[in-house]
């Protein structure tokens, strides 16, 4: 920068020469005078032309490039979810991948449009950051499995065919998946415009009864494990998929208890989804780690088993008694509303009470998509969460928020699990050894051999 006249005056006619250096520094200021005043006119002409704008209702695509939100909500959505894409609770695609694949994933096209709900192109145009990749394998039938659930089964090795088929599948496109074991490969993947892929495993019965199972399902990958599935365990009481289901265990058993021990101490997730409302509220209790619904929604707005009631949400927070937690809501349309009345608003409507109830700090998104047959009217497919941001912007969400919904608030959690893991290890406490008692292979008996 060069140095104003009177300066430049000064330093060229250093002993004299006043009158000219005078007459330089008033035609400077004359200058600055007629500057500032161009200056306040075109200010003036610009507020105007914003005034215009905004009176116009035209005034979103210029807030757009000034950082302001802008008041259309669908452009506001697509901003909040450029820096705050989704991260969601629980997406099937593992199991879309056995059911329709027999478990090939060369024969799978992601970068093709899919049958289900789930491809690359639709995870882009939806601003999805991050999933859980649900790892899942049905519940036996009770008469198969015996009262006790001790009889032999393949669900472990079924839900070890899926962490193939996940994990083949993420690496299988490197530009899009990054495999996450922790919550900085999270952020990481984001940043690098990646989608993180987690996996998660969907119930205690793919254990096979066995703690040693789950810090194995662990050293693959896995970060969260429901408790249950539709069916109860050795762990825990599910929430079945109707009213009056009966309860096992009323809540967690022992070895539940032990099971969740094991789960904080390892940096496993507890999941609540698909739990009995009695094993929720006790697991809330003796989890040291805040803890999830990977894919629930609320049960004052529509009444089935799988939704969350008050009483348990109320148990979430940052108050005495309560826990740290995200409930991540299902756009499963049976549990979103009546027959043919889930859409968008119905969704949103689960989410705001959630947070009512909760805290908007407690709720997040888990769609289910590609383990539900279809999903909500305006909530298709995983190209469609910007219509549930842009709804909930409308209702008067910011981007806080938002941001909080779509992926902060499961990434503190994950945080939190993680401190604590650190802390119990640190502590030394031991890997859980215990054996369920109704399992009759253990302590083997060298005689039956
Ligand atoms: C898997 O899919 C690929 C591509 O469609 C096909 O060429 C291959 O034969 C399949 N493999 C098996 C074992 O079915
Ligand atoms: C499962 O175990 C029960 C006993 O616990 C037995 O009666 C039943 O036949 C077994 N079912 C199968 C399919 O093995
Ligand atoms: C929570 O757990 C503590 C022991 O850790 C127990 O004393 C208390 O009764 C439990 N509360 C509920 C509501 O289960
Ligand atoms: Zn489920």
């Amino acid at each position: 920068m060069s140095p104003p006249p009177s300066e430049r005056d000064r330093l060229i006619a250093p002993n004299g020469a006043h009158d000219e250096a005078e007459e330089a520094q008033e035609n400077y200021q004359r200058t600055v005078i007629r500057r500032s005043s161009w200056g306040g006119l075109t200010v003036v002409f610009i507020l105007g032309l914003a005034f215009v704008f905004i009176l116009q209702g035209r005034v979103d695509d210029w807030s757009y490039w000034s950082g302001v939100l802008p008041k259309n909500p669908a452009l506001a959505a697509r901003m909040i979810l450029e820096n705050s894409p989704v991260i969601d609770g629980h997406i099937d695609l593992p199991f879309a991948v056995r059911a329709r694949y027999a478990n090939n994933v060369s024969a799978v096209d992601l970068n093709a449009r899919q049958p289900g709900h789930v491809d690359i192109p639709r995870l882009r145009q939806g601003k999805v950051g991050g999933f859980f990749w649900s790892v899942y394998v049905g519940c036996a039938k009770p008469d198969d499995e015996g009262p006790d659930f001790v009889n032999a089964s393949w669900r472990v090795r079924d839900t070890l065919e899926q962490i193939d088929v996940a994990r083949q599948l993420i690496d299988k496109y490197p530009e899009t998946f990054r495999f996450a074991l922790t919550s900085t490969d999270i952020k990481s993947a984001i940043s690098e415009g990646r989608i993180a892929s987690i996996l998660g495993v969907e119930g205690g019965h793919q254990l096979g009864n066995s703690i040693g199972v789950l810090r194995q399902y662990y050293n693959l990958g896995a970060r969260y494990m429901t408790l249950t599935h539709t069916c109860h365990n050795a762990f825990a009481d599910s929430c079945g998929m109707a009213p009056g289901f009966p309860p096992r265990h009323g809540g967690l058993s022992d070895l539940g208890r032990t099971l969740v021990t094991e789960m904080n101490r390892l940096g496993v997730l507890v999941d609540l989804s698909h739990t009995s409302d009695a094993t929720a509220a006790q697991a809330l209790n003796h989890s040291r780690a805040p803890v999830i619904w990977s894919h629930s929604s609320a049960r004052a707005v529509h009444d089935v088993p799988r939704n969350v009631p008050d009483w348990v949400l109320r148990l979430v927070g940052e108050g005495e008694g309560q826990k740290d937690a995200v409930v991540m809501v299902n756009f499963a349309p049976g549990f979103v509303a009546p027959d043919g009345l889930a859409d968008v608003s119905a969704v949103a409507d689960h989410v705001e009470h959630i947070a009512r109830i909760a805290g908007k700090k407690h709720v997040g998104l888990g769609s289910d998509f590609d383990g539900i047959p279809a999903g909500p009217v305006g909530l298709e497919d995983v190209s469609k969460y910007p219509a549930l941001i842009a709804a909930l912007y409308a209702r008067g969400w910011n981007k806080y928020e938002l941001a909080g919904l779509t992926g902060a608030n499961l990434l503190r959690v994950f945080e939190g699990a993680e401190r604590v893991a650190a802390e119990l290890q640190a502590s030394g406490l031991a890997p859980a050894y215990d054996v369920y008692e109704k399992r009759p292979d253990l302590p083997v008996n060298w005689d039956d051999l």
